[in-house]
C-alpha cells in the first residue's frame, strides 16, 4: 500500500513524498505582480512538502481578480519567480505554479489598470469584492467573443512558457473553485451559444483547449489540471456536476495530474478517480466538519486507492514543516485567518518549526 511518505514521479515532477502544498492565495506580491523576498522565504520554509503548488497567478492582466496577486506575464514576473523557484530547488523541493485566470470575479479597484472583468456570459456574481475602499458588489462581467477566447488561451500558453523560464517544475491550470475555466464548464454562468457554451461537450472545450495549448507549449509531463467538482464557491451553480466530469475528464491528454479538490463530494473523486488513469492528488474534504483537511483524511484517501498524493492547505500553511509533523504525530499549529490575504510576514513566514 502506498504511503504518505513514498515519494513519486508525476510526468517530469519528482515529489519526495505524496504530500501535496495546495495552491493559496496570499496576497502579498508587488502590487505590479512580481514575487518578493518575503514569498521566496515562505515557499522554501515549505519545500519538504512532495510538491508545492504555489497560489493563483494571473496569466495576464485583466485575469486578475484579487489586490497584489503575483503574475506570470513579463520579464519582471520570470525574474522574481526564479528567485522563489531556486530557493525552493536548494532546499530540495519541487514547485508548480497554478495559473488562475478569475474571470469575473474582480473588482476595477483592486488593480492598478482598473479593468473591467470578462467572463463567458455577463453573468454579474452574487457577492462582493473586498477593495481597498471596502467591500463592493461584484459588477457585471463582459462576455468574451470568440477572438478574445482565442488569445485568452495564447496567454495560459504564453504564460506556462514564462513558468518554465522562470525555473517551474511544471504548470497547473486551476479550473475550479469558480474562476474563468469554471464558469465556462457551470451552467449558470456560461450562457453561450456558440461552440463554447450550450451542451456539456461544449461546455467543456474552453479547460481542453487551454490544457492542450499548455500541454504543446511544455509538454504533457510539465502540465496539471485542478478541478473542483459541485463546488459553490463564488456564486457558482454547475448543474449535472457527473456530466460535466464525465465529458472532461475522459478526454485530458495524459498530464502530469489532475487535483481534484473535494467539496463533501465523495462520490464525484470516486467518479474522477474511476474516469482518471493518471497521477490523482485529491483535496480531501469527505464530510462537512472534514475543513480544513487533516492527516488523518490524507492517510484515509490515498489508503481507499481513491489518491496517488493528498493536497494540503491550512495545515501547510501554518506547519512549515508538516511532512516532519505527520510523522511525529503532531502537534500542529493552527491557522490564523486574520492573516490569510495580504499583510506581512506575521502569519506568514513567522510559523514554528517542530523544536529539535
Ligand atoms: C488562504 C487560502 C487561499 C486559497 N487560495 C487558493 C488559490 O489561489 N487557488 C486554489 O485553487 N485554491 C485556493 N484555496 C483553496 C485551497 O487550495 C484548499 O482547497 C482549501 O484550503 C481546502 O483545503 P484544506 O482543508 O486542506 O485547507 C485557498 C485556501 C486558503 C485557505
Amino acid at each position: 500500500m502506498t504511503s504518505l511518505f513514498d515519494p513519486a514521479s508525476f510526468g517530469k515532477i519528482a515529489l519526495s513524498n505524496r504530500l501535496v502544498m495546495a495552491p493559496m492565495t496570499r496576497n502579498r506580491a508587488k502590487p505590479t505582480g512580481e514575487a518578493t523576498a518575503l514569498m521566496a522565504e515562505y515557499y522554501a520554509q515549505r519545500a519538504s512538502a512532495g510538491l508545492i503548488v504555489t497560489e493563483g497567478t494571473q496569466p495576464s492582466q485583466v485575469g486578475q481578480g484579487f489586490l497584489d496577486t503575483p503574475g506570470m506575464y513579463t520579464p519582471e514576473h520570470v525574474a522574481a519567480w526564479h528567485a522563489v523557484t531556486d530557493r525552493v530547488h536548494a532546499n530540495g523541493g519541487s514547485i508548480v505554479v497554478q495559473l488562475m485566470h478569475a474571470g469575473r470575479i474582480g473588482h476595477p479597484l483592486l488593480y492598478a489598470d482598473g479593468h473591467r472583468s470578462v467572463a463567458p456570459s455577463a453573468v454579474t456574481p452574487a457577492g462582493q469584492a473586498f477593495t481597498p475602499e471596502g467591500p463592493k458588489d461584484y459588477l457585471e462581467p463582459r462576455a468574451l467573443s470568440l477572438a478574445e477566447i482565442a488569445a485568452t488561451i495564447e496567454d495560459y500558453a504564453a504564460s506556462a512558457r514564462a513558468a518554465v523560464e522562470a525555473g517551474f517544475d511544471g504548470v497547473q491550470i486551476h479550473a475550479g473553485n469558480g474562476f474563468l475555466p469554471h464558469q465556462f464548464l457551470a451552467a449558470n454562468t456560461n450562457r453561450r451559444t456558440d461552440g463554447y457554451g450550450g451542451s456539456v461537450a461544449n461546455r467543456v472545450r474552453f479547460t481542453l483547449d487551454v490544457v492542450e495549448a499548455v500541454v504543446g507549449t511544455i509538454g504533457n509531463e510539465r502540465t496539471a489540471l485542478r478541478i473542483s467538482p459541485a463546488n459553490p464557491f463564488n456564486d457558482m451553480a454547475e448543474g449535472d456536476s457527473a456530466a460535466i466530469y464525465s465529458e472532461l475528464v475522459p478526454n485530458l491528454p495524459n498530464i502530469a495530474f489532475l487535483e481534484t479538490c473535494e467539496i463533501v463530494a465523495r462520490p464525484l473523486t470516486a467518479l474522477v478517480r474511476s474516469l482518471w488513469k493518471g497521477n490523482l492528488i485529491v483535496n480531501p474534504h469527505a464530510a462537512p466538519d472534514a475543513f480544513p483537511a487533516s492527516a488523518a483524511a490524507a492517510r484515509e484517501v490515498l489508503d481507499a486507492g481513491l489518491a496517488d498524493a493528498v493536497s494540503l492547505g491550512a495545515l501547510f500553511l501554518a506547519n512549515p514543516d508538516l511532512p516532519s509533523r505527520i510523522r511525529a504525530g503532531g502537534p500542529y499549529t493552527a491557522a490564523d485567518e486574520a492573516t490569510f490575504y495580504g499583510g506581512d510576514h506575521r502569519g506568514y513566514t513567522d510559523y514554528p518549526h517542530l523544536a529539535g
